[in-house]
């Protein structure tokens, strides 16, 4: 299977972070599309990681798209912020807003490409109205809150249905899949519509190079 649109990206939560301008430049290197990149606030999700003074020196590493993934309570109040410090991408989670279409709306004002989440439990019909505003639609294969969990089985289906819809629609949204991707998962993700792959602890791990384990995820699936 030949599968030549399908995008990397690395999810930074699994690097170093005492080296980690460094991590972000061997992933870049190693042929990363975006940085994916955790925020999480220790309310929507339990752990609190990464801030927006981080962004803003990740931003120095490297000229990749830095896909921003707001797993934050209220992303309305902090949207802006990460949109100074240099995100291309910021997607929040239909579950922690009110007012998603206002969100929507407040972010690509901002200049800034836009993403909509959903939790595993969370039904791709939530996001029928709002679908055409979206550049990303991201589809968590785990539960949010840690990198290293396994990929749930189900939500392979949804990924097929959510593909099939933006197909019949004619619609332009990257289909992004996030948790428990690796050499095993990609290719049935890809294989049921998945363009957009984040991946943390399959590339940043002690077995092999950041560079070795993005060649191994993309010959899974190429
Ligand atoms: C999970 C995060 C993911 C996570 C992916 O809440 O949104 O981006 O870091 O890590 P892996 O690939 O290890 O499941
Ligand atoms: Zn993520």
């Amino acid at each position: 299977m030949k599968s030549p649109g399908v995008k990397l990206a690395p999810s930074i939560l699994s690097a170093d972070f005492g080296c980690l301008g460094e991590q972000v430049a061997e992933a870049a290197e190693a042929g990363a599309d975006y940085i994916h990149i955790d925020v999480m606030d220790g309310h929507f999700v339990p752990q609190i990681t990464i801030g927006a003074p981080v962004v803003a020196a990740i931003r120095r590493w490297t000229n990749l798209p830095l896909d921003v993934h707001l797993m934050i309570s209220a992303p309305e109040n902090q949207v802006e912020q990460f949109a100074d410090a240099g995100a291309d991408i910021i997607t929040v989670h239909v579950e922690a807003c009110s007012h998603v279409y206002r969100v929507v709306q407040m972010v690509k004002g901002l200049g800034v490409k836009v993403g909509v989440s959903l939790n595993p439990a969370t039904s791709i019909s939530t996001l029928t109205e709002i679908l055409p505003e979206l550049d990303i639609a991201l589809v968590m294969t785990v539960n949010p809150g840690f990198s290293g969990q396994a990929f749930i089985e189900g939500t392979l289906d949804k990924i097929s249905r959510l593909r099939t819809e933006l197909d019949r629609r004619g619609l332009a949204a990257e289909l992004e899949v996030d948790g428990g991707i690796n050499a095993e998962t990609a290719p049935r993700v890809v294989r049921a519509g998945a363009r957009v792959l984040v991946a943390g602890a399959a590339v940043f791990n002690p077995q092999r190079t950041v560079k070795e384990a993005i060649d191994k995820i993309r010959a899974s699936f190429d």
